[in-house]
């Protein structure tokens, strides 16, 4: 009972307002087109097998599934970000719980519990086809700085302000605003024109991070504390900052904010596929995913 009256106005303002689409449909679609790039050929043949035939064999087409399914699945809401208590860094322990308490149910302790769950590739416990979709997805999100943000203020949900005069709130300006605005003043309403902006500098200007992107020296199974606490970091130091309730941002703020998010979006292509290549590195055996496939 609670629990419901507590969670109710933070779930009206997700389904009116829009946190449920983090990074929006386009952001996803970006992130899982660039990862798409950047898979092995065990990888892809893997990830094609297990893909929904609604997918057509494109995992950029149900990126944004996870979203998709909230009201069927409201247990993977908490699932979707990761809270800290008003402070600039992440701590496992501290942050990485749903609103009774249990551990683990954060974006950071769903890509573990997904990647694992892949790993058991063959072995039909799980639906590997939703452990797929929402892997893909969660990565997206925990790249997107303002899903690993303050409780206080609901990772900027609370924080209304005017993005070139339209009210809105700072969640949706990182989720969507940004990412729209791009898409339309930059890139002429052309979302496959970002992507290949984007793959053209993780090609030229990235290419010496990416070795760094992708490499992960953790003894835990996956570098995903390490994606939330850069994230926390970049929410600190661009998203909030400068912000306030009922702020007019625009150009200002768009042109110093749009580098951090492509580059981001870039991030978290490559080391989702970074991720799926590790998972599948054996040959996929043919068969054992269709049992669950649907
Ligand atoms: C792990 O995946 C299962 C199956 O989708 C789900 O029931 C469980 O809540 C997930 N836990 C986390 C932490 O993601
Ligand atoms: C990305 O590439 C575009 C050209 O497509 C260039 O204008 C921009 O400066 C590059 N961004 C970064 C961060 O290197
Ligand atoms: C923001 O604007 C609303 C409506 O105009 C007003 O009620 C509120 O007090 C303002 N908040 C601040 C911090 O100025
Ligand atoms: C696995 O999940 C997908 C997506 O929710 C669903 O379409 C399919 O029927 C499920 N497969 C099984 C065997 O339950």
């Amino acid at each position: 009972m609670g629990f419901f009256w507590r969670l109710l106005p933070v779930f009206l303002a997700y389904f009116s307002i829009g946190r449920i689409d983090a990074w929006g449909r386009e952001g996803h679609f970006m992130v899982c087109k660039i990862a798409e790039k950047f898979l092995t050929e065990n990888a892809r043949e893997a990830v094609t097998n297990l893909l929904p035939p609604v997918a057509g064999g494109d995992l950029a087409a149900v990126c944004s599934w996870a979203d998709d399914i909230l009201t069927r699945y409201p247990w993977s809401f908490p699932l979707h970000y990761v809270n800290t208590p008003g402070v600039c860094n992440y701590d496992q322990s501290r942050d990485c719980h749903n609103d009774d308490g249990v551990q683990g149910m954060c974006v950071v302790g769903a890509i573990n519990n997904y990647t694992t769950q892949l790993r058991t590739f063959g072995q039909p416990f799980n639906n590997l086809t939703e452990s797929l979709m929402f892997l893909a997805h969660f990565v997206g999100d925990v790249h997107d700085p303002v899903d690993v943000s303050f409780y206080d203020d609901e990772g900027g949900i609370f924080i209304i302000v005017y993005w070139y005069g339209s009210k809105t709130n700072l969640h949706r300006v990182w989720d969507v605003n940004i990412v729209q605005t791009a898409i339309n003043k930059i890139y002429k309403n052309n979302v496959n024109a970002m992507i290949e902006s984007i793959e053209g500098n993780i090609t030229e200007n990235w290419n010496g991070e990416i070795i760094q992107w992708q490499s992960c020296a953790s003894n835990d199974l996956t570098c995903v504390t390490e994606y939330a606490s850069e994230s926390i970091t970049l929410c600190c130091d661009y998203a909030y900052k400068g912000v306030k309730e009922n702020s007019s941002l625009g150009d200002e703020y768009f042109f110093t904010r749009l580098p951090v998010v492509e580059k981001r979006i870039a991030q978290a292509g490559v080391r989702l596929a970074a991720l799926l290549n590790n998972i599948f590195y054996r040959t996929p055996k043919k068969g054992s995913v269709n049992l669950v496939s649907g």
